[in-house]
């Protein structure tokens, strides 16, 4: 059976999870970065598209929790471009990083799988994650990768913090990029949940499955 995937990230008030230069820029309040602390512990395995390692260079970690609790650390790069470098690759925390079949770059501590022609194949990276014992895995963004994970119909919740900025900008990130559904394609969700933290709101949502497509 594929893990559980929550996909979970953090808004503006407008819509971004970044500027226009797409980088980090702080949107969850004290009280949700905590609750996201809590959310990656409870998680077997966290997933980022490899522009955002470039970009926000995370850790990805527990910190400040029992170490024993950091999940393992999975990026997606096609191409093999993740920073020898980057925090990722430190050795707080187990990290899987997955490439295509043609790619041959390796990185020290790191175990590489290779699946997929032009993209990760995600459906088979699901796979060769329960076989390592991932149940429950944390989708962090950036926005081409929770489109993908919509488009492949594997995310089952939503969890999106909305933050009290306007960035604005036409070409800043939102949570879910990529190509779009066609209107009549659209996911529907169900509501399960508000919460105010702080100065935003946490929203969680369940996919329907039976609505969608
Ligand atoms: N506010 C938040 O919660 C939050 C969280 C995370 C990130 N961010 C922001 O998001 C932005 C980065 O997001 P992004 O959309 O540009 O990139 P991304 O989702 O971080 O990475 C996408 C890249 O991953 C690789 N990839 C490999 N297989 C893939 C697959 N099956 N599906 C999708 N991608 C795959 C591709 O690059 P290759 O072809 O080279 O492999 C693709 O271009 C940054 O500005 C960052 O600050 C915000």
């Amino acid at each position: 059976m594929r893990p559980h995937v929550t996909v979970n990230c953090a808004m503006t008030a407008d819509g971004k999870i970044a500027g226009k230069a797409r980088k980090q820029v702080r949107i969850s309040s004290p009280e949700d970065l905590e609750r996201v602390k809590r959310l990656r512990a409870d998680n077997d395995a966290i997933l980022v598209g490899i522009n955002t390692v470039i970009a926000d260079d995370p850790n990805l970690t527990v910190k400040g929790l029992d170490p024993a609790k950091n999940p393992l650390r999975v990026i997606l790069d096609s191409l093999g471009r993740t920073p020898p470098q980057a925090r990722v690759l430190d050795r707080a925390a187990r990290t899987l990083i997955a490439t295509c079949d043609e790619c041959e770059a390796i990185w020290p501590n790191v175990e590489v799988v290779r699946c997929g022609k032009e993209k990760v194949d995600l459906r088979k990276l699901l796979g060769l994650l329960a076989d390592r014992g991932v149940r429950r895995l944390m989708v962090e963004g950036g926005g081409e990768t929770i489109w993908s994970f919509f488009e492949a119909d594997l995310v089952d919740t939503y969890l999106v913090f909305v933050g009290s900025e306007i960035i604005g900008g036409r070409t800043a990130p939102s949570p879910v990029d990529g190509e779009g559904f066609e209107d009549d394609a659209m996911i529907r969700l169900e509501l399960l949940d508000a919460v105010r933290l702080g100065n935003g709101t946490l929203l969680k949502y369940e996919v329907l499955r039976d609505a969608a497509h």
